[in-house]
């Protein structure tokens, strides 16, 4: 560790330190507002969205199985529900993407009767309607005519053996209001299990009119992800992977004191992705004001990634991030299973012995306080003063208001 270079963070422990015995060592978030009838009892560290078909069917399965056998929950990606999500049993979370895979209409766009049969499984605990991810932002996808099998297309709600493209901004709302709406439609339909949505922060405004129309319209997601620029995909033209999107640091700061100001925290889950794999990213990435946090790569390598950087040849060594029958025959299922349930269960062991030794019982009352940075060599700022908090509903000024009507 070069404790003396810019950028060096760390904790404060207390004189007061208390004992990890003390601290939860699985602590839970509720998610779910008050037009939820289902809310979700969360860990506070899942599985990322990654679909099937960006990875293979056993590294879905054995992910699935870590969360069945660790309490936690794996989120589909946009690929829609396959087989190998529920043979084990995990809580799934299914993420409905521009493609609308799962409940898609012939023509492309969104498909409520197949939507509402997928959404009743009882393995669906929550809905995550994605509006971008901080590897490709504003990038949409194709799925191409080879790999789109009879499998595949069957999951998908497609044609077999044809191109299938994800547009980058979705067909069912075009404003803020709309996504509001579109978020009410999916709740209603799916029995008033919690829908979110998932971002990689772009322009603020568009957040920010985002929050004005929950607070014109009364509709407000129960959750809200939010995703790094460092995010990574299974495929992405390089120059969108580096160079567009907010970095998970500064797009949580910024959504956290959004709805802060709002007065709208009180009600939505944030739940944050980008590069978290130890327990010290998961305090960070709390402490900076999520409630629970999502990984994908961490997870990839606890079942078996050896980061060969083929996932998007078909080639992946391991097994992984392949199609390829006979490499994936290498996967043990059950071993990775275990490997991905144990890491779950490792890293949050470690969590409360972290903040067990800065003098807390609860990840809820860690602050930006507690979080140190060395931003030069003689100088170390903490997260507060580095992205100060806003007021309970400081935004919220009569101007503010009367500039939504
Ligand atoms: C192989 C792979 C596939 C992914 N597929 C999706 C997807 O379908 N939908 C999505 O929102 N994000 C997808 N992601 C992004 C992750 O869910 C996550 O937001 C991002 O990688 C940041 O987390 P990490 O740094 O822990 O990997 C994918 C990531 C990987 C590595």
């Amino acid at each position: 560790m070069k404790v003396y270079s810019t950028g060096y963070e760390w904790m404060d422990h207390s004189m007061y330190a208390c004992a990890d015995s003390e601290v939860d060592h699985s602590p839970r978030v509720t998610i779910g507002g008050a037009d939820c009838k289902q809310p979700y009892s969360s860990s506070i560290l899942n599985i990322s969205a990654m679909s099937f078909g960006s990875l293979s069917n056993r590294a879905v399965s054995a992910m699935n199985k870590g969360a069945k056998l660790g309490g936690f929950a794996q989120n589909t990606g946009e690929g829609g529900v396959s087989p190998y999500h529920l043979e084990n049993g995990g809580d799934l979370i299914w993420q409905v993407g521009t493609g609308y895979f799962g409940c898609r209409a012939k023509d492309g766009g969104f498909d409520l009767e197949g939507y509402k049969r997928t959404v009743s499984h009882e393995n669906v605990k929550m809905i995550e309607l994605k509006l971008s991810q901080g590897a490709k932002p504003g990038h949409g996808g194709i799925l191409p005519a080879k790999k789109n099998t009879e499998e595949i297309a069957k999951i998908r709600h497609v044609e077999p053996f044809t191109d299938v493209h994800s547009p980058p901004s979705h067909s069912a709302f075009n404003s803020a209001e709309g996504l509001l709406k579109f978020i009410k439609v999916l709740r209603d339909s799916s029995g008033g299990k919690p829908v979110g949505f998932k971002l990689c922060v772009g322009k603020d405004e568009e957040f920010i009119d985002i929050c004005k129309a929950m607070i014109k319209t009364g509709i407000k997601p129960d959750f809200i992800t939010v995703d790094g620029g460092e995010g990574g995909t299974g495929a992405a033209p390089v120059e969108f992977s580096n160079s567009i999107g907010t970095p998970m640091r500064d797009g949580l700061a910024f959504v956290s004191n959004t709805l802060i100001g709002y007065d709208l925290k009180k009600d939505i889950k944030i739940i944050a992705s980008g590069k978290i794999i130890s327990s010290f990213h998961i305090a960070r990435t709390i402490a900076l004001g999520a409630d629970l946090v999502n990984s994908a790569r961490a997870m990839m390598m606890a079942t078996g990634c050896i980061q060969a950087l083929q996932c998007n040849t078909n080639t992946c060594p391991v097994g992984v991030a392949t199609q390829d029958k006979g490499l994936i025959k290498g996967l043990n299922v059950e071993d990775k299973a275990k490997r991905v349930a144990n890491y779950h269960f490792e890293t949050l062991k470690n969590f409360a012995e972290l903040i067990a030794a800065t003098g807390i019982l609860k990840p809820e009352e860690l602050t930006k306080e507690h979080i140190n940075r060395r931003v030069s060599y003689s100088n170390v700022l903490n997260y507060e003063e580095i992205f100060p908090t806003t007021e309970v509903g400081s935004l919220l000024k009569k101007e503010t208001v009367d500039s939504v009507e």
